[in-house]
This record gives structure tokens, sequence and C-alpha cells, in this order.
């Protein structure tokens, strides 16, 4: 009888632990929203105030200093799923996919769903064709097939009006009435209703992570004209150096040819390479990049309300910024601030607001959401390391606690773009891999950027740092914008040479 009592206790208590085990298990698995914008730039009130985003920014863990690796959609997002620099994944360009040609690396998505996660791609998470496989990494990274918006056919689509004719163009600025456009719709509007769709036919026990990639505000500029409205032509301020400055070196600049290809900008005849935007339409561009940015702001407002925050992680951010002017430099394609630094929001359950300054990188997003998951990440890179064992991202985790036993973290961000010359030719925006003759390599401090252009060997991945092209030192306490390069300012020697041994020591 009393053995019997014995093991009556004991098979309640076992079960009572293991049924606590199951529960804390399904508490700690919370859902995980991903908010992945095209080119979106970090922005400031004094630029736009998006409110939604400022919303949810102002409930989270809200990084102010985070940069992308590479400012090009295929080499970021790569290195944004695999937590690895493009060196690492030997892509600077759209034209190999790294399981079949580098390693069988894992992405952050697919470590999910090997822990149980269902994973969901929207729109553009991956960027489409060859650097993906052409099918955004499935079945590796995502449970069912990715959705794209079926209107995304038209992004080319000659829809823009015109006020001197009623032909319709392929302009950069393109506000628009939806009901006039092919399908009635737009990608991105196409992209929210399935999310939304998702979110009240979601039926399951299992986790889930569901990444939603908007395509705007990538041009062309093309949205709902009402928040055209929104941003009046008054109210836009023009970069504070809208010209390229005496010390920059010409292998820092990019001729933006996506955005002189464009009807209205080709009509403006502006001269190659160098040549830069006449102020009106700075101001212009300016104007419609905002107007773009609220439409998707109220996107992710939408997005966000059919969530429950509760127990949710959302993380929002975006492949790379977008240079408005600043310099007389237009889109991506640069190791300037304004081309690589992004929003980079984590909304977290547990964790209370805040907004840190410290320079962080998108490689970083990888095992930062695998901790928050309490998932263990992959071991961070020694040396040059290059195994599937092993990621370069950090997790930011110990960054959103208030204790500050992360002083051992590692402060700045490198990031990096290819050149085909010194002198910018047609392709020196996007040089296929084959074209590339030089890499420069950049690190950002809370204080500093510091570049140096440097010769780069294309099928050996190696750089030769005795062959330099260009270098670049910027104070950000006295210049915001970029425009002063201080690289051979006495003041500055030792400042230069220690950012210098620093990058050299993190690139090899
Ligand atoms: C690559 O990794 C995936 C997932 O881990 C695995 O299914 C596949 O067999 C691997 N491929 C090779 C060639 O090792
Ligand atoms: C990528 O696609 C090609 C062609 O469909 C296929 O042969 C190859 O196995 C794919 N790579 C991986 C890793 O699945
Ligand atoms: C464009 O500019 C070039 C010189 O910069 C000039 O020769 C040409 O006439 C201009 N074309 C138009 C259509 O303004
Ligand atoms: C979320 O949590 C907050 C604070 O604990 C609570 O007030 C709110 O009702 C919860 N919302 C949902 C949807 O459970
Ligand atoms: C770039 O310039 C080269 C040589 O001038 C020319 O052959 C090529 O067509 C140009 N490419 C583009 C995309 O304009
Ligand atoms: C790259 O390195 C390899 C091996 O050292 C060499 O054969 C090749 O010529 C180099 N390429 C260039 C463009 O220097």
């Amino acid at each position: 009888m009393k053995l019997y009592l014995v093991i009556y206790i004991c098979i309640i208590s076992i079960s009572k632990i293991l049924s606590q085990d199951v529960q804390k298990k399904n508490q700690v698995k919370r859902n995980i929203l991903i908010i992945l914008i095209d080119d979106m730039r970090h922005l400031t009130d004094k630029n736009i105030f998006l409110p939604n985003i400022q919303k949810l920014a102002a409930k989270s863990v809200a990084f102010q200093n985070a940069f992308a690796q590479q400012a090009l959609c295929a080499p970021s997002r790569n290195s944004i799923l695999t937590g690895r620099r493009p060196d690492k994944l030997h892509l600077y360009d759209f034209y190999s996919y790294w399981r079949d040609t580098v390693g069988n690396f894992s992405t952050f998505p697919q470590i999910f769903k090997e822990h149980g996660y269902d994973t969901y791609s929207v729109g553009k998470i991956f960027h489409p064709g060859l650097s993906s496989n052409f099918t955004d990494d499935f079945p590796y990274s995502w449970t069912e097939e990715p959705y794209h918006p079926a209107s995304q056919k038209y992004k080319d689509a000659a829809v823009c009006k015109s006020k001197h004719s009623n032909k319709l163009y392929k302009n950069l600025l393109c506000p628009i009435n939806v009901n006039k456009q092919p399908d009635g719709t737009l990608p991105d509007l196409e992209s929210l209703k399935y999310s939304i769709d998702f979110f009240k036919k979601r039926n399951s026990n299992k986790p889930f992570l569901l990444a939603v990639g908007f395509h705007k505000p990538h041009i062309p500029l093309k949205y709902p004209h009402k928040f055209l409205r929104k941003v009046p032509i008054g109210v836009v301020t023009p970069p504070i150096m809208p010209d390229m400055p005496k010390k920059m070196p010409t292998v820092a600049w990019h001729p933006w040819t996506d955005v002189r290809q464009r009807d209205d900008i080709t009509n403006l005849n502006i001269s190659f390479p160098f040549g830069t935007m006449p102020p009106k339409w700075t101001l212009k561009i300016r104007q419609n990049y905002y107007a773009a940015a609220l439409y998707i702001d109220d996107l992710v407002g939408k997005l966000i309300s059919h969530v429950d925050l509760n127990n949710t992680i959302v993380v929002l951010t975006s492949d790379h910024g977008w240079s408005l002017g600043e310099n007389g430099l237009w889109a991506k394609y640069s190791n300037f601030d304004v081309a690589l630094r992004v929003p980079l929001i984590f909304k977290v359950p547990s964790k209370p607001p805040k907004s840190i300054s410290t320079p962080v990188e998108l490689i970083d997003v990888f095992p930062t959401l695998l901790t928050l998951a309490e998932i263990k990440p992959p071991n961070h890179c020694k040396n040059n390391d290059n195994t599937v064992k092993c990621i370069d991202g950090k997790s930011l985790v110990p960054l959103m606690s208030d204790k500050s036993h992360f002083s051992n973290l590692i402060k700045f961000a490198i990031s990096q773009y290819p050149r085909p010359s010194v002198h910018p030719v047609n392709n020196s925006d996007k040089p296929r891999l084959r074209d590339i003759k030089i890499m420069g390599y950049s690190i950002r401090t809370k204080r500093y950027r510091y570049t140096e252009w440097v010769e780069f060997n294309n099928t050996m991945f190696s750089r030769n740092w005795n062959k330099l092209y260009g270098v670049e030192l910027y104070d950000h306490t006295l210049d915001e914008e970029e425009s002063n390069n201080l690289y051979d300012e006495n003041k500055y020697k030792n400042v230069k040479n220690k950012l210098s041994n620093l990058l050299r020591l993190h690139v090899d």
C-alpha cells in the first residue's frame, strides 16, 4: 500500500514537472515577425516623421547606428540571412548562390524551421534570381513556397504621368492612382493583404516565423499619390553639401546610373559621371522618397495592428540605405553612412524600450533572433574560419539589458563596396564579380567613418593593403554628411592609424 502511494506520488510529480516543462517550452516559443523594407534609409524627424515606425520604435529596443554590410540588395540580404559578411559568401553582385559555390551555410529561418517553427516568406526577403537559386532558398529556409505579389510583374511598367503630355512614362517620381494600375493594386498592398489573411487564418500550435518584405521605397518611387500631399515641398530641406566635396577620392563616387536612366531624369541631361542634380529636382526626389516611406509606414502600422505583441518578437529593418543628394550622390552603391545606415528595431515582449547608439551590424540580426528565441546560435567565426559551424554576427541581446557587462562586445561596424575602376564608369554602381578590381572597406565607430579602397583579387578573393586607391576619414561630431575628408590632416594621424589597424585586423 505504502509503496503504491510512493509510486503514485512519484508519477504525479513527474507528470507535473513534465507538463510545467511543456508549458515553459510553449511560453518561450514566441512567434517572430520580420519586416524587411527595401532601400529604406535611417530617417530621422529632421527628414520626415514616420508615425507608425516611430510608435513601434518607442516601445522597442531601437538601434540608432545599425549598418548594412554592403549597400546592394542581393549581397546585403544574403549576408543578413546567413549572418556572414559578403567576403565569406563571395557575393558582391547578383550572380552566385552560396550553397552551390562556397558552402552549405544555414540561414536563420532555416534554423528556426529545424527547431519546430513554421517559416514563411512574403514579398522580397531574398533577392530573387540566381543569388537565391531562383527559389528564395526554398525548401531550405521556408516551410512553404515563398509568396510573391502578382502585380510585381509591372514593377517597371510605364505608368507615371507627366505634366507635359498624356503619354505614360517610366519616371523616377511616380505618385499614382491605385485603381488605375494594372490589376488595380500595388505589390506591397498585395503583400499586406496576404500577411493579414495569414494572421487571421493561422490555426496551429506551432510557432511561426513570418518574414514580410516590402518593395518600396526602392525606385521607381511609385506609391499612392495621397502620401505626396502629406509632404509639402515647402517643408523639404536640401542636403547641406549637394556637390562632390573636394577631397572625396573619385573611387568613392558612383554615377547612380539607375536614377539617371528613369525617363524624367534622362530629360535633365545631367553630364556623366560627375554632373549633379538641379536643386529643384533634389528637393522633388527627397519629397517623393519621403512620401514613399510614409506609404510603407502606413502599411507597417496596418500589419502591426494584427499582431499579438505580447507573444511575438517583431524586427523591422532594411537591406541598406539610400543617398538623397548628400555629396551629390543618389541611390545606394557606396560606403557612405546614408547608403549603409538602416532602421533596426526589436520589439520583444520581455524587453523594456531602449535606444542604443552603439554601432551594430545587420549580420547581428541572425544570432540576436535565435538568442531571443532561446535557441543557441552558431559560434562566432574566429579568424578566417568559414565553415558551416560558425557565423560572423554577434548577439545584441547583452546590449538590450541594462547591465553593462558587454564591454568586450565589438563596438564598430564594417562594410564594403566593390568597384571596377578608380574613375567612375557605367558599371561602377553594380560591377559584376569578373569586373571587380577594387574593394572599399569601411569601419564605423560611434565618432568616425574610415574607409580604405584597396586592390582586390576577384578569383582569390584577397586584397592587397599596400595598393591603395583612396582613403577617407570623416568625423561625425563635426560632419554628419561625411563631406570633409580628413585623411591627410596631421591632427588625425593617430586616429587614422588606429582605425586602419582595426579595419585590417577584422577584414583579414
Ligand atoms: C545542405 O544543408 C541542407 C540542410 O541542412 C541539407 O538538407 C543538405 O543535404 C545539405 N547539402 C549538402 C550538399 O550537404
Ligand atoms: C540550385 O538549383 C539548381 C538548378 O535547379 C540545382 O541543380 C541545384 O541543386 C540547386 N542547389 C541547391 C543547393 O539546392
Ligand atoms: C545635353 O548636354 C550636352 C552637353 O552637356 C549638350 O551638348 C546637349 O545639347 C544637351 N542636350 C539637350 C537636349 O539639352
Ligand atoms: C498584453 O499585455 C499587456 C500587459 O501585460 C496587457 O495589458 C494586454 O491586455 C495584453 N494584450 C493581449 C492582446 O493579450
Ligand atoms: C557601358 O559602356 C560600355 C563602353 O562604353 C558600353 O559598351 C556598354 O553598353 C555600356 N553599358 C551600359 C549598361 O550602358
Ligand atoms: C589573383 O591571384 C591569382 C593567384 O595568385 C593570380 O594568378 C591572378 O593573376 C590574380 N589576379 C589578378 C587580377 O591579379
